[in-house]
């Protein structure tokens, strides 16, 4: 998407350097800048301290990591070392396991001294495929919207909320649950966006919003805790969020604080939609909540709040009293059953096993 109004991806290969380059999002909105991941270790820190974060988005940067490290070493032990410290940095989100399959299992099969060639030409594939996906999801999604839109006075917007950011800058491009946004936009259909903040790390008030200021959309920051009494006075149309994990089920697992808005949602009767390229389905899990490890990250991302200080630094804060613990689960799960549909790129279905077998049949088993 743009930045600036100049195209951007999340992540990319330079050409001209021979480099991975991502957008560091941890200075975002306040700061816009470009780094090389060259390192193994600089592809692992990437994803462990979230200068890249959002599932698609982690898993493109694997594949991408795989690559560049097949360059300098494109033996058995290497790729499994490197597959295993990728593997460990973050521990929810699906597609960081898938891609590193995908890239370890094709090259497996191949010559040590093709390793390399192959290795690039995958990640590229694999960040492609990223981005054709969520255009799909767009596709689909803005039907949704449509037939929303349809119900309403000529020129009436449609009142979306998203939590957390599952933008362009958590995937290569267009986002999942902003996709059918920017088709929205696109197909001038009036939308407008609540924006929910997503403490502790606040992916919403900082990138979120950045995403909706830079495409014009209309919208605005509110406090995590705003969405149910918008929600009871019909200031909502509809939800849609990322995910993390969805398993075999239809089970979601997306940022801390979804289940919250997903039971608001169904007191409601506001559609909540989950959208998500399929490398984000877990077919080996059923049962969400007892079976998709929650990531705990660091205590401090709650007692302290990062932001722009007067002198137009970045710095933090504390909030809380010295001697106050923190607690920090970074996801939560929510149940199939409080979910309207899964928006995939293959379409939208049921957040059920016979929903999700309907668009993946392949998937199936026996
Ligand atoms: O901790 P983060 O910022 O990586 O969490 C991101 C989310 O929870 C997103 O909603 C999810 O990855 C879907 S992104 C398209």
């Amino acid at each position: 998407m743009k930045v600036d109004g100049k195209h951007f991806r999340s992540i990319w290969f330079n050409q001209d350097t021979g480099r991975v380059q991502i957008i560091d999002q941890r200075w975002l909105p306040h700061e816009f800048r470009v780094v090389d991941l060259v390192t193994r270790a600089d592809f692992a820190a990437s994803i462990r301290d979230m200068w890249v974060r959002g599932a698609p988005l982690i898993g493109a940067t694997a594949a991408f990591a795989i690559a560049e490290e097949m360059k300098h070493d494109a033996s058995d032990t290497n790729l499994d070392e490197a597959w295993e410290e990728l593997n460990q940095t973050r521990p929810t989100a699906i597609n960081l396991r898938w891609a590193l399959n995908e890239m370890r299992d094709m090259l497996r099969d191949i010559d040590v001294q093709d390793r390399a060639a192959m290795a690039h030409k995958k990640a590229l594939e694999i960040n492609d495929e990223d981005v054709e996906c969520n255009r799909m999801i767009g596709v689909h999604g803005l039907e949704i919207i449509k037939k929303i839109a349809a119900r309403k006075k000529p020129g009436e917007v449609v009142n979306i909320l998203t939590h957390c950011n599952a933008g362009w800058l958590a995937t290569v491009d267009w986002g999942t649950a902003t996709s059918p946004m920017y088709h929205a936009v696109q197909a001038g259909i009036p939308v407008h966006i609540w924006v929910d903040e997503t403490r502790p790390r606040n992916q919403g008030a900082l990138l979120t919003s950045w995403e909706m200021n830079s495409h014009d959309i209309p919208h605005h920051l509110i406090v995590d805790n705003a969405g149910g009494h918008l929600m009871q006075h019909g200031q909502v149309d509809l939800v849609i969020v990322g995910t993390d994990r969805t398993t075999a089920h239809g089970d979601v697992c997306n940022k801390i604080g979804t289940y919250l808005k997903a039971l608001a949602a169904k007191d409601n009767n506001v559609p909540f939609y989950v959208a998500l390229p399929s490398p984000t389905i877990d077919w080996t899990v059923r049962d969400g909540v007892a079976e998709i490890p929650i990531e705990e990250r660091d205590d401090n991302e709650v007692t302290h709040v990062q932001g722009k200080l007067p002198d137009g630094s970045i710095g933090s804060v504390q909030i809380s009293p010295d001697g106050t613990p923190g607690a920090n689960p970074a996801f939560d799960v929510t149940p199939g059953r409080l979910v309207t549909g899964l928006i995939t790129e293959r379409g939208v279905c049921a957040a059920s096993p016979e929903g999700l077998a309907k668009l993946f049949p392949e998937r199936v088993q026996g």
